[in-house]
């Protein structure tokens, strides 16, 4: 028997329908209630509202569990590289060998720019975000791209999709390349997603250049683990754009501004200067007791989660590798890193966080791996949108598929002034 849940209003009473998934919490589907009650829901910040049905990424966030087309993330940041996660993203099972290489193949023949593309870096400052060139460059793109812009021809969505997924990595080297004043370095064909983007950012005209292999696992394994995260601030963006009819590019371009505050993908950024603001592991406990206090507007930055009322899996995961890459550098003291686990250390002891449950998630150890790996910290939240665009397009991708996708309108509670009557200037 389908199952419904009733509503009390006076003395009108309103079923509506329960809607279940194959797992996580059911749905109460309120898409009549307007139109039955007249009265709108009210949920700022979606704190429960199911925004669209998905089958790409699921969270358990009391297990601390993610799962991507159902493997967990462990399981995948273990034994796969980026590209075989962004084809399960996109097409809902892992490559098997012929679709992999085929993949590989598609990705890394779209890697290069529009030589056009240079004149775009040179109108912004040495000095400008990198985040402030993505969301110009990518934002571009539909500019360029005039023969793939039909969003309802498959070929077109699945090319658009390839040509973002391709194309990150190298916008993001080169906004690196530009604030340096160093000559771009194109896309090589024989590297991988991940060793790519790393010789893009380290190598020179002047000398052959070799990516540390250790580095480039790490490199990919972190990917892997920014790729994409159900309906996220970001992920939301890109399918209230979307649902428009906007062309791939601007709604990408939206997802990268939504995910560059501090709130979000700006954390990372954000953990790296307030570790360097602490300062010093002696200075922990004033910080704690800053972001404890109400009336402080401090916030341990890579702590707590909308969904994790356990630990991020994905902090976990970038914690070990965190260790992995500084002993491959050799880095015997990090005093950054230092400050890190004694900070997680008290606040995973302290009431406070423990009563909020609030736990370190993907941004707390990421910055720190960056820093290790010589990226500049403004670089951080650029890696994040690189990887978070395959996430991105497979949600967009999802959403222009689904038949019961409409355009994103939402209502208001309204405490504004009702009608009143027209004001003279000389009676104001
Ligand atoms: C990402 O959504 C995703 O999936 C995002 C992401 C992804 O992959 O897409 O996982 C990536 O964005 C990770 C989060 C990165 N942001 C940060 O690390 C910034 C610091 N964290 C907070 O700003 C906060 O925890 C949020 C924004 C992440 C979540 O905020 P919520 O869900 O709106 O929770 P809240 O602000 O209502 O906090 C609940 C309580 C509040 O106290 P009370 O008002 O109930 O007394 O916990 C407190 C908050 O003050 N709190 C914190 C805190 N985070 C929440 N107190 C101190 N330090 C913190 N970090």
């Amino acid at each position: 028997m389908a199952k419904s849940v009733s509503l009390t209003v006076g003395d009108n009473s309103y079923d509506f329908p329960v809607l279940g998934g194959s797992t996580g919490p059911d749905v109460v589907d309120i898409r009549k209630f307007y139109a039955e009650t007249g009265m709108f829901t009210y949920d700022p910040g979606f704190t429960s509202t199911g925004s669209c049905e998905s089958a790409i990424t699921y969270i358990d966030g009391d297990k601390g569990m993610l799962l991507h087309r159902g493997y967990p993330i462990d399981d995948l940041a273990k034994n796969c590289n980026f590209e075989e996660v962004a084809y399960l993203l996109l097409n809902g099972e892992l490559p098997n060998k012929e679709d992999k290489e085929t993949f590989e193949h598609d990705i890394t023949y779209h890697t290069m720019l529009h030589e056009q593309i240079h004149n775009f870096y040179s109108g912004f400052r040495r000095d400008a975000h990198p985040m402030a060139i993505m969301c110009g460059v990518v934002g571009a793109f539909s500019a360029f791209y005039h023969d793939s812009l039909d969003i309802t021809n498959p070929d077109h969505r699945r090319i658009s999709s390839y040509r973002l997924i391709a194309k990150m990595p190298t916008i993001a080297a080169w906004a690196y390349k530009y604030s340096l004043g160093q000559p771009f370095i194109y896309p090589r064909n024989d590297l991988g997603y991940a060793e790519n983007f790393l010789y893009m950012m380290y190598a020179t005209p002047c000398e052959d250049y070799e990516v540390n292999p250790t580095l480039a696992r790490a490199m990919d394994r972190i990917l892997i683990l920014h790729a994409d995260h159900e309906q996220n601030a970001s992920t939301s963006t890109v399918r209230l754009a979307g649902s428009s009819g906007a062309n791939p590019f601007a709604c990408i371009a939206a997802g990268i501004a939504s995910l560059w505050g501090p709130a979000h993908g700006g954390a990372n950024e954000a953990v790296l200067n307030m570790l360097k603001e602490i300062g010093d592991v002696s200075r922990i406990d004033e910080y704690v007791k800053k972001a404890k206090d109400k009336n402080d507007p401090f916030r341990l930055m890579g702590f707590g989660h909308r969904v994790y009322k356990n630990y991020d899996p994905r902090a976990t995961i970038l914690s070990e590798t965190c260790k992995e890459v500084l002993d491959e550098l050799g880095v015997k003291d990090n005093p950054l890193l230092d400050i890190a686990v004694a900070l997680e250390k008290l606040a995973l002891e302290d009431e406070y966080f423990i009563e909020k449950k609030l736990y370190p998630n993907v941004d707390f150890y990421s910055g720190i791996i960056f820093q290790a790996m010589g990226i500049p910290v403004t670089m951080f939240t650029a890696l994040f949108a690189l990887a978070r665009t395959t996430g991105w397009i497979a949600q967009w991708n999802e959403m222009i598929e689904d038949p019961q996708q409409k355009i994103g309108r939402p209502r208001q509670l309204f405490t504004g002034q009702t009608e009143r009557p027209y004001l003279p200037l000389g009676k104001r």
